[in-house]
């Protein structure tokens, strides 16, 4: 059989592409650390006034902007010396850091921390062991992450960031109707207690998660004006039992742990749930077939990079060990992008 022609047919583009795709990553990154979108906000700029405002150095100006400009981040007019810059429509709404809908707290996280720790992957694949900062401290993550305000104001941002769409998707998807109570375990600054109280005037929400982040989630609340259906409470989920209530969620915590871990909190939440409540894990949770989801398989690799020994999971995997706790009924609903919300009912 002659396979010459399709040989010919194959090309290492998709091979450079994902190679290469670092190039862009951290152009994006870059941009948005240096505050280009925000400078650009509702404007059009030339290169040298954005030069002058972000200090750059002569050398990189053009390229870095007309490298956004390809990349779709940014619009032009001229060129050159006579461009005039603007936001392309998605970066100014997401990446402009004064508007309420800005997601660059991940981006930020993701410059200053997964891009140099995920310079180390082969040596988590030869060692199984994390890369962030715990590698030289020994401290545990959310220990080393929060022992400044500044990381930890970072990490909370990130989290807003990278999650605020699935919390609106969730609170849109999900039928709370049945339900009056909620009690998001890890809660962060409150977002999903947030925006399902927003979306359901019949549900109270509690976020629960450790001292050090409760004052965020305190303001976050109380600038949306939801003090009053939205309260906070302090937990440390491995020694303490969870508070009671109809719906028990927990956003990107399961991944972060080891079977055992992910179990315990699994036993926690259904002891807090009365007969037919609610526990709902939203995360980019992996296909059944391990396929399809690059994303959530990636994901999982960050975890390998952030703890060593945590991962994500498949909606099968949810299904069995929730079971094993005594769930009784399970679903699977999309929400934004790679992530899906793993429901099991009591
Ligand atoms: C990956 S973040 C997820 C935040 C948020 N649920 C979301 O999906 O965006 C993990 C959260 O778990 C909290 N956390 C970590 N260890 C905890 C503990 N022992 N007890 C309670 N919360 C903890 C962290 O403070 C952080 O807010």
């Amino acid at each position: 059989m002659n396979t010459a022609p399709e040989i010919h047919q194959i090309t290492p583009s998709r091979i450079m592409e994902t190679a290469m795709a670092f190039f862009a990553s951290k152009t994006l990154l870059s941009a948005v650390k240096l505050g280009v979108f925000t400078t650009l906000s509702g404007k059009a700029l030339s290169g040298e006034e954005i030069q002058a405002a972000l200090k750059l150095h002569d050398r990189g100006v053009y390229d870095f902007l007309d490298a956004l400009v390809a990349l779709g981040f940014l619009n032009r007019e001229g060129l050159l010396e006579t461009a005039r810059y603007s936001n392309a429509p998605d970066s100014d709404v997401f990446l402009d850091k004064n508007k309420p809908s800005y997601i660059g707290g991940f981006v930020e996280m993701a410059n200053d921390r997964l891009y140099p720790f995920w310079g180390s992957l082969e040596e988590a694949l030869l060692t199984g062991k994390p890369q962030n900062e715990i590698k030289h401290s020994g401290k545990s993550m959310f220990e080393a992450l929060y022992a400044t305000p500044e990381r930890l104001k970072q990490f909370i941002d990130a989290m807003s960031g990278i999650s605020i769409g699935n919390f609106t998707a969730l609170a849109r998807k999900f039928d709370f109707s049945p339900y009056s109570t909620l009690c998001d375990i890890g809660g962060a600054a409150g977002i999903l207690s947030v925006e399902v109280a927003k979306q359901h005037p019949n549900m109270y929400c509690t976020s629960a998660d450790l001292p050090a982040v409760e004052p965020i989630a305190k303001d976050y609340i109380a600038s949306k004006g939801l003090s009053g259906r939205v309260n906070t409470v302090n937990i440390d989920f491995f020694t303490d039992e969870f508070p009671k209530a109809d719906i028990i969620t927990m956003g990107m915590i399961l991944h972060d742990w080891d079977l055992p871990n992910k179990k315990m909190l699994i036993r926690k939440a259904y002891d807090a749930l009365p007969e037919g409540g609610a526990f709902i894990a939203i995360e980019a949770l992996i296909d059944d077939d391990r396929r399809k989801n690059a994303f959530g398989l990636l994901m999982s690799l960050n975890m390998l990079i952030e703890f060593g020994v945590a991962f994500d999971f498949t909606g099968s995997d949810f299904q069995e060990w929730t079971r094993e706790a005594g769930f009784r009924r399970f679903e699977v609903i999309p929400l934004a992008g790679p992530s899906s919300a793993a429901v099991a009912y009591k």
